[in-house]
């Protein structure tokens, strides 16, 4: 054996170590792809020694390219055998990191409510559809003469007053309307007796605000004109809301009060459903709630709409939203109705 020849084979055999050493060093996927391209390129030990071959003996060159192929298999199975198990160990680990139990139950997203006024406002529609009153609307920008001349307003009563009641800028004859009894007169114009409506709706005053007064708020009003209504009708129909609303053994009263646009007028007081009538702190030791002001029609509005008011009679109601809402509730102040705080909102979710 010549001397270049045995150079060769040493050679060959030294890349055949080279090449499974660097195999068994690699520690992942990547340092054994980096150690394959180095192992096996160009200028790596197994090439060179390849390239020994153009100068030997012509016997010796088809032994000796048989083990220079000999050896670059043996070092790519090594690489292909140890890429495989890297493979899957690494497969492994990426299903184990994304491990997902398909049994466990999806995230329910929150589910949205109506909003606490929106159901006091549904509810109380319910009780008076329920009565045979259909729903009635105006405007919330209205004109001062239904506001406060049609409802018998007299022309020096304070509520005229812009420190009161919201003017559209540079107006004196539009006015944000402070309560829904104008919708009253929209009604009647729009429609002859006997009439039952019942008219929710925003209404706006320049209130300073506190625990049980707001600048924007809900009313819900309601009118019934007809043949023979007396003040009996007015007390029947409101003792069946309030009890419907509030409790159906409760007491109600009516209590003598003032309107422009109701003779005579009242507001209605029911029972207090905390302490049942022996004073306690939501009715601030009188027993009884105010719940909302009412009346028979004044003749004089039936007059205004052209309404015989020799045959018709009527009575009208009208009550704030937040404050029946807040009693219904036990909410301290009308506030958190606006504040839309979850943890408020969240109490009255699923709570008809
Ligand atoms: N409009 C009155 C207010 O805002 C409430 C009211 C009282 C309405 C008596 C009526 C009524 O229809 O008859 O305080």
């Amino acid at each position: 054996m010549s001397p270049e020849v045995s150079d060769i084979m040493r050679a060959f055999e030294e890349a055949r170590d080279q090449g499974l050493a660097a195999v068994k060093e690699a520690t992942d996927g990547h340092s054994l792809e980096a150690a394959r391209i180095r192992i096996l390129g160009r200028k790596a030990p197994l090439s060179k020694a390849r390239a020994g071959l153009g100068s030997v003996p012509r016997e010796h060159v088809k032994t000796l390219g048989m083990l220079a192929n000999e050896v670059q298999t043996e070092i790519e199975q090594a690489f292909a055998k140890k890429a495989r198990a890297f493979g899957r160990t690494e497969r492994t680990k990426r299903w184990e990191r994304e491990r997902v139990d398909v049994t466990l139950p999806g995230d329910v997203p929150p589910a949205g409510a109506l909003h606490p006024l929106t159901k006091t406002i549904w509810e109380i529609v319910d009780i008076f559809i329920g009565l045979g009153y259909q729903l009635a609307e105006g405007p919330e920008v209205e004109l001062s003469t239904l506001n406060f001349d049609a409802l018998n307003q007299p022309f020096e009563h304070p509520s005229r007053s812009p420190r009161e009641t919201y003017y559209v800028a540079g107006r004196d004859d539009v006015v944000l309307r402070p309560h829904t009894s104008p919708v009253q007169i929209r009604a009647m114009e729009a429609q002859d007796p006997p009439i039952y409506v019942l008219a929710p709706g925003r209404c706006y005053r320049r209130d300073e605000l506190d625990p049980t007064h707001l600048n924007q708020f809900a009313q819900i009003e309601g009118l019934a004109v007809d043949d023979g209504i007396t003040m009996a009708d007015l007390k029947g129909t409101l003792e069946v809301f309030a009890r419907e609303l509030f409790g159906r053994d409760l007491d109600v009263r009516l209590r003598p009060h003032f309107f422009p646009f109701t003779e005579p007028s009242a507001e209605l007081d029911v029972e207090c459903f905390v302490c049942r009538g022996s004073g306690c702190r939501v009715c601030k030791q009188e027993g009884w709630i105010e719940v909302l002001g009412c009346g028979m029609v004044d003749p004089a509005v039936l007059e205004w709409v052209g309404y015989d008011s020799e045959r018709y009679t009527g009575f009208a109601f009208g009550m704030g939203v937040e404050r029946v809402a807040a009693l219904a509730h036990g909410v301290p102040d009308i506030r958190y109705f606006y504040e839309n705080d979850l943890r408020f909102l969240s109490y009255f979710q699923g709570a008809e």
